[in-house]
């Protein structure tokens, strides 16, 4: 049974986009949230982007979730609501789904045509599940549907989009899924591993930087959507992307650097930019184990499992609701 998400939220985003950028382009260093990639375009670019040689965050936390699905499902138990948190094309969902006889599955995106298509895709191959898609931008806070209020619930949040946000922002927003899921519930997370012995800055770099250009198309379409959206005058082609590994920070930064002066319009306001001056579009934060295991215990997550590749890649963690339980 798949229920479509109303079209209420849609016009709430487009206004959303609007400040973004106009806040975001006038400050000193130029910057655009991550989450506004993620238009129809753009998440059929981060699909594409997902099938790439370079990307290895996908590949690997697919192996992950179909080594170990059934061991994760095992030790949740029956009859949740899966509510999964940027589902985009819920491509890793059957994986979990399957072994875990749900209740329900609650798809939370920001893109709503996306949503819809990935919801029904789904109901094909679940047709007795209850499939309640949620447009939402999960970093607001949002209700689940009334349907669910009854059932306890499991939280996924794959894909590492965790690391899109900086370690204080990454609590925050963890401390809000423990709450909006409850007392009982569990939380399955995926996120990319910092550098190390299996793993080079060089591999890290290259998954943002692809040889056949969709990362590069994928960050320009921002430009594009500014165009499309906000009645913008950017000249794409006087911006080039780049990816780099800050090493202090421990993040790869995407940005969209000026190739020369350039100006443009965007929602009524006029932007200039001399050569080499950037538009920061991305952070996508790395992790070690221990800083993740951390950031869990800081937003009322107990860690109860961790399933890795061979290589330490990436990292899929069970977490289970810290009921407010009394410390030594
Ligand atoms: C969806 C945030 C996990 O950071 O790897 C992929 C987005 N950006 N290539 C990531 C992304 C450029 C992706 N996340």
């Amino acid at each position: 049974m798949f229920e479509p998400a109303g079209p209420v939220a849609a016009d709430c985003a487009a206004n959303a986009f609007e400040l973004a950028v106009r806040t975001g382009l006038a400050q000193p260093q130029k910057i655009i949230p991550a989450r506004y990639f993620y238009d129809e375009a753009g998440s059929q670019l981060f699909e594409a982007i997902t099938q790439l040689p370079e990307y290895y965050p996908t590949r690997t936390e697919t192996a992950i979730l179909a080594d170990h699905g059934a061991a994760i499902a095992a030790a949740i138990g029956p009859g949740r609501a899966l509510v999964e948190f940027g589902s985009g094309s819920s491509a890793k969902t059957p994986l979990l789904l399957r072994p875990l006889h749900a209740a329900a599955y609650v798809p939370v995106d920001i893109s709503g045509a996306y949503l819809n298509q990935s919801a029904a895709a789904l109901g094909l191959q679940f047709p007795d599940l209850a499939i309640l898609p949620v447009l939402a931008d999960f970093t607001q806070a949002f209700a689940l549907p009334a349907a669910v209020a009854a059932l306890p619930r499991l939280g996924f949040f794959p894909g590492s989009t965790l690391g899109n946000l900086a370690p204080g922002a990454a609590i925050d927003l963890l401390r809000g899924f423990a709450q909006l899921l409850g007392p009982d519930s569990w939380l399955v997370i995926g996120t990319d591993l910092a550098p190390g012995p299996g793993k080079s800055v060089a591999v890290l770099e290259a998954a943002y930087d692809d040889a056949a250009g969709v990362t590069a198309a994928f960050n320009c379409n921002l430009l594009h959507r500014i165009n499309r959206e906000l009645g913008g005058t950017v000249r794409v082609a006087h911006f080039a992307h780049s990816a780099v590994w800050n090493a202090d920070l421990g993040r790869i930064e995407m940005h969209l650097v000026a190739r020369c002066d350039t100006d443009f319009t965007a929602a009524g306001q006029a932007f200039t930019m001399a050569a080499g001056e950037t538009i920061h579009t991305e952070n996508s934060y790395k992790w070690t184990l221990a800083d993740t295991r951390l950031m869990a215990q800081a937003s009322g997550w107990t860690p109860a499992h961790t399933w890795t590749d061979g290589a330490g890649c990436f990292a899929v963690q069970l977490w289970r609701h810290n009921c407010g339980a009394m410390q030594p």
